[in-house]
């Protein structure tokens, strides 16, 4: 099975979606759409050439504003895909938008605040085995690597 298909396998039945660090919106794009699909993405590129064949609101922005912001209803579900640590990456090379593990410490915070169910993606790393610990996690073997994806209900 796919990755992609693996985490939309986990999504339960909602009305709104929300996707935040939207890229190029793997998720979004093969997910059934939901009443309202919102995607949230720091780069101004990414939203602006994004497509999808369903309507997705789309929001140029930091998505810990948005998710301190947004008034959540109960059970829209929230799906994330922050940039990976660099203890994680093959190239240490820095690019935009980089997540420090502070940034992906306060995204957790927000997270783990929500009243609704949220899906964070992200490689195996003692970070997230610690910040992460009591949430359900799910490993999905790729080709060459493992990303688990761990939600909380
Ligand atoms: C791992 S990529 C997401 C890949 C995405 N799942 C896809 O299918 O292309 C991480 C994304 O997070 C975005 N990002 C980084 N910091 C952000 C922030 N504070 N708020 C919103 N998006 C952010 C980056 O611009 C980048 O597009």
């Amino acid at each position: 099975m796919g990755l992609s298909q693996a985490i939309v396998g986990l999504m339960r039945h909602h009305d709104t979606y929300i996707e935040t660090h939207l890229g190029a919106g793997a998720i979004m794009k093969r997910k059934p759409p939901a009443l309202r699909s919102i995607g949230i993405d720091l780069n101004a590129w990414s939203i602006r050439t994004f497509c999808c064949d369903h309507k997705v609101e789309l929001v140029h922005g930091c998505c810990h504003r948005f998710l301190a912001d947004y008034p959540f209803e109960g059970s829209d579900p929230v799906y994330s895909d922050p940039p990976c640590l660099m203890i994680t990456r093959k190239s240490q090379r820095r690019y935009r938008n980089h997540y420090g593990e502070a940034d992906h410490e306060a995204l957790q915070g927000f997270l783990r605040g929500l009243p609704c169910s949220v899906m964070i993606s992200g490689y195996p790393s003692a970070l997230y085995d610690r910040i992460l610990e009591d949430w359900h996690s799910v490993s999905v073997q790729q080709l060459r690597r493992t990303k688990p994806r761990r939600t909380r209900d």
